[in-house]
Formats: C-alpha cells, structure tokens, sequence
C-alpha cells in the first residue's frame, strides 16, 4: 500500500498562510489536510469553504486537498467545499443517526472527490464495518478532535488492526498527535496514511522530516 503523509493547515503560521500552504506541497506531501471545525461538533472554530480556494491557488494543479469536517451536519457542506476545491470529503460516523451516511458519501463521490469515514478515539470499529462500501478511507482519530498539539491515544491502535483486518486494501488514516514513533506505531498496527500538525509545521526542513516519517512508516507498515 501507498504510505501518505498529509500534514494539517491547522498548524500552520495563519500570517503567512499562501507560504505555508506551498511549503506543503515543495516538502513532498502526498496531499494537504484542511481541519473544519463548526463550533457544534468540536468547540472550536476553523475554516471555511474559502480556504479550500485559496489552497487550491497556492498548491501546484491537481494537488489533493483533504477536508476533515468536524460538524454536525456535514451534508450542508460537503457539496461546498467540493465546488472550492477539496477532493477528499471525511465526515465523522458519530453523527450516523442524524445524517444519511450513505446518501452523503453518493453526493461527494457524484461531486467527483473521495468520500473519507471518520471515527472518534471511542467509536469502536463495528461502527465502521457496514459503511466499508462507500469509503474510499477511513480516518482513525488518534485524539478527540478539536484541537491541535494533542498527545496520540495509543489506546486506538487495536482499533486499527480490527479495520485493517476487515478492509486489507482500504486507506487507513490517523489524525492527531503523531511523530515519528507514533506514526510508527500506527503504521505497524496497519495504517498506511498519516495527517501531522504541529510535529511538521514546526520542523525548519519540512522536507527532510516527511522523508524520514515516509521511510519509518514503510518500514513499520511492511513489517506489520
Ligand atoms: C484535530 C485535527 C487534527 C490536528 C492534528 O482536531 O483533526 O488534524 O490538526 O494536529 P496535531 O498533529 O498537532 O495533533
Ligand atoms: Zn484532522
């Protein structure tokens, strides 16, 4: 499997967000993740479907942009943030019972983008196993959402075995507090893409440490 590692806007120096966005793309990731928070679903507040643009004028044609919503009803602005550029649409299955998963993932999937299931640290992976058929990944949160700079719950690791198990050729992401041996210990479990915040945005070579988080994770997924 292609190992991926998506670093997080979210930890971006905001005063010079047109550079840092390129950074992303000059280092080497494999695709950018945008963090929508709503202020409902997480307490916090981030972007907005405009980001999605701006990142798309300063990423090189074609670059993927990963959008994590955080929100409670995703199905309200899926379809927007698609329009703006995301090409990868993750929504959380925590709000199962108010939307229809099935129905949002036909809508982002007609829209042309990669339809993204979502899991909080406690949401087990039997949640996960009916919806298989209409995710293009699942994102394993490895910290409850809302912030950035959180420590990675290791407590979700077996979780990850479970899914790997019942999807051997899915995308299997992680989202929050990884590094370099907490990616490794995600990857060995059996996740093959990678989302880090402020563990890349606060390297001085970007570059360099996507190319040991790559190399560590290869290892570490091959080996698992
Ligand atoms: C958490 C977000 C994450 C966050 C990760 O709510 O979904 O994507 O940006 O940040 P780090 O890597 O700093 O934990
Ligand atoms: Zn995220």
């Amino acid at each position: 499997m292609q190992i991926q590692i998506l670093p997080s806007l979210l930890a971006a120096d905001l005063a010079h967000l047109g550079d840092e966005i390129r950074r992303v793309a000059e280092a080497g990731a494999d695709a950018l993740h945008l963090d929508i928070m709503d202020g409902h679903f997480v307490p916090n507040l981030s972007f907005a479907p405009d980001t999605s643009a701006l990142c798309k004028k300063y990423l090189p044609g074609g670059f993927p942009i990963n959008t994590h919503l955080m929100m409670t009803n995703p199905d309200k602005y899926a379809g927007r943030f698609i329009e703006k550029g995301s090409t990868t649409v993750q929504f959380h299955l925590e709000m199962r019972e108010q939307i229809d998963v099935r129905a949002l993932a036909s809508e982002i999937r007609a829209k042309g983008a990669r339809v993204g299931l979502v899991v909080n640290p406690d949401t087990p992976a039997e949640v996960v196993h009916p919806y298989l058929d209409c995710a293009d990944e699942i994102l394993c949160m490895t910290v409850f959402p809302g912030y950035g700079g959180q420590s990675f719950i290791a407590d979700v690791l077996p979780k990850i075995t479970a899914i790997r198990a019942m999807a051997p050729e899915m995308d299997i992401m992680v989202d929050g507090g990884v590094n370099f041996e907490t990616a490794e210990l995600a990857a060995a479990a059996g996740a093959n893409a990678f989302v880090a915040g402020s563990f890349l945005f606060k390297q001085t070579d970007m570059k360099a440490a996507i190319e040991e988080l790559r190399a560590r994770c290869a290892a570490a997924f091959r080996a698992s």
